[in-house]
């Protein structure tokens, strides 16, 4: 039976986000697009696929017996109780453009519950970590998010989903938000977003549909630099709706977001 203490999970996730993330580093200059999924936006390079390969490749060759669930290669079911969740490139539009704001994230879960984290931001050579209950970390530096402030004095972060139905409706809720607080940030990885908070590079993040390898790894790093994360009326963070701010400011932000049914795509029925 293979080890599957948080902290060995995490230095073998973390080793290979790493090498992932060179392999993906070296492959960004001239991508373009291979394929695109729910919509013609909504799309994929051949290194999405390539880096997920690898990641797949390293951590079975190392536990054979472990599940995988990856955005790009489905899931691939094991009987050792571990199951690790891939994100090869969070933030694909931006790899795509030459930008940096992309990372590679990988959670590990054990019995249904995520135990270690990692997301890889190779542009800023930032590696974050974290272990349930071990606290959080940025290239080895414990994170702590900055205390919380008024509503109406914090940098907040989120992110649109790929349909444009959906963000239709994101732009209304939006309409309300932007004049309530500091400033937006839409930075195109809801991994970093959600490290950026961690990190007190920002004081929120919310986010309508995102999937489980956009945040699970992210929102244990958020967690365990002791910012909240949650739903709507006290249900956890769904793929309707992530809600991630230091206490305080998130009791702000989610009376803010709460009748404007955010967690949908539609105005709230009235009555
Ligand atoms: C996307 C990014 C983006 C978020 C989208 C995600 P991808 O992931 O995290 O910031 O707004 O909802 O789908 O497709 O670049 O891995
Ligand atoms: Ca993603
Ligand atoms: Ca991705
Ligand atoms: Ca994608």
């Amino acid at each position: 039976m293979l080890e599957a203490e948080p902290a060995h999970l995490l230095d073998l996730a973390a080793d290979v986000a790493r090498e992932a993330g060179q392999l993906a580093a070296r492959g960004q200059a001239g991508i373009g697009v291979l394929d695109t999924k729910s919509s013609p936006t909504d799309v994929v390079t051949e290194m999405d696929r390539s880096v997920e390969e690898l990641i797949r490749k390293r951590l079975l060759n190392a536990r054979p017996g472990d599940s995988v669930l990856g955005e790009e290669g489905g899931t691939e079911s094991g009987s050792s109780g571990v199951r690790w969740i891939v994100d090869p490139i969070d933030g694909t539009v931006n790899y795509l453009y030459g930008r940096d704001e992309w990372a590679v994230s990988i959670a590990a879960e054990s019995e249904g519950e995520v135990v270690a984290g990692v997301v890889a931001v190779p542009s800023r050579d930032e590696t974050y970590t974290a272990t349930l209950g071990g606290g959080a970390f940025c290239s080895g530096t414990p994170l702590r998010a900055r205390d919380a402030v008024p509503l109406e004095m914090a940098l907040v972060c989120t992110g649109f989903g790929y349909s444009t139905e959906r963000r239709a409706y994101q732009a209304e809720v939006l309409r309300t938000v932007l004049p309530r607080v500091r400033d937006i940030r839409r930075g195109g990885s809801a991994a970093v977003d959600l490290c950026s908070v961690a990190h007190g590079r920002a004081d929120a993040y919310y986010e309508r549909g995102l999937n489980t390898w956009d945040w699970s790894a992210a929102s244990l790093i958020v967690r365990e630099a002791g910012v909240r994360v949650g739903g709507l009326r006290g249900a956890p963070a769904t793929p309707d709706l992530i809600i991630a701010a230091v206490p305080g400011l998130f009791e702000e932000l989610h009376d803010l977001l709460e009748p404007l049914g955010a967690d949908t795509d539609g105005p709230p029925h009235a009555g």
